[in-house]
């Protein structure tokens, strides 16, 4: 008899130490199990990418990503640094219409997304030439596209058509171009601003994308 229940203390002792095994095993295991799902909201992955020159685009950046919990990343162009040198030459080559820049990193895996927001200034009323030079070095196969700008005044129409055609050139879908303007040099909208006015676009335009990603 005593020895009966020296034995089932063990097999209780054999199964309590397997089941804390188990719930360990589980709870390493689960968070793996998830990357590479969908996000914490539920929804289906949107990615920002950004290039910005001296924050503004950036700050919009931010915001998009915040109100989509959104995966954010920028890249960077160096030789459009913020000096004097770096002015001159973002000036020339957007004055010319460059497609194709020195950026950091070139490429970005899109695949895990379904909507990709694209961002950059407006330099010589045209997208940022580093932005070009992104999607002229990546693929947007199948990928929903939606372009945004920051800039003081004016860009030209026909150049977000051109964009336009590049992205559609690369396989992606373009959903919508959506910007905000800053006013002109001592006269311009503070951050909070610019802030405000990306969550009112948002609010007003997302009905063109949102489907996408719910
Ligand atoms: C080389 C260069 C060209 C620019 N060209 C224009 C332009 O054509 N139209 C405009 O409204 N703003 C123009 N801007 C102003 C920027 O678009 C604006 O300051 C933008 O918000 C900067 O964004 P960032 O801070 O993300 O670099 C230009 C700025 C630079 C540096």
């Amino acid at each position: 008899m005593q020895e009966k229940q020296r034995l089932d203390l063990s097999l209780a002792h054999v199964n309590g130490l397997f089941l804390r095994v188990l719930v360990t095993v589980c709870v390493l295991l689960g968070p793996i199990n998830t990357i590479g799902a969908e996000n914490s909201s539920g929804m289906d992955k949107a990615l920002v990418i950004y290039f910005s020159r001296t924050g503004n685009t950036e700050a919009m950046a931010r915001e998009i990503a915040s109100r989509y919990q959104a995966d954010i990343k920028n890249f960077r162009a160096d030789e459009y640094s913020e000096d004097f040198s770096g002015s001159i030459k973002a000036n020339m080559d957007a004055w010319n219409e460059k497609r194709v820049s020195v950026i950091d990193p070139e490429t970005i895996d899109l695949r895990p997304y379904k909507l990709i927001f694209l961002g950059s200034p407006i330099w010589w009323y045209r997208p940022a030439v580093p932005l070009w030079s992104f999607v002229e070095k990546n693929d947007f196969q199948g990928k929903n596209v939606v372009l945004f700008n920051t800039f003081n005044s004016q860009f030209k129409a026909e150049n977000i058509a051109k964009f336009q055609a590049l992205v559609e050139q690369k396989g992606g879908v373009f959903l919508d171009h959506i910007y905000v303007r800053r006013g002109r040099v001592y006269n311009q909208i503070d951050r909070e601003e610019l802030l405000a006015q990306v969550r009112g676009l948002l609010a007003s335009r997302e009905s063109k994308w949102i489907e996408v990603i719910r």
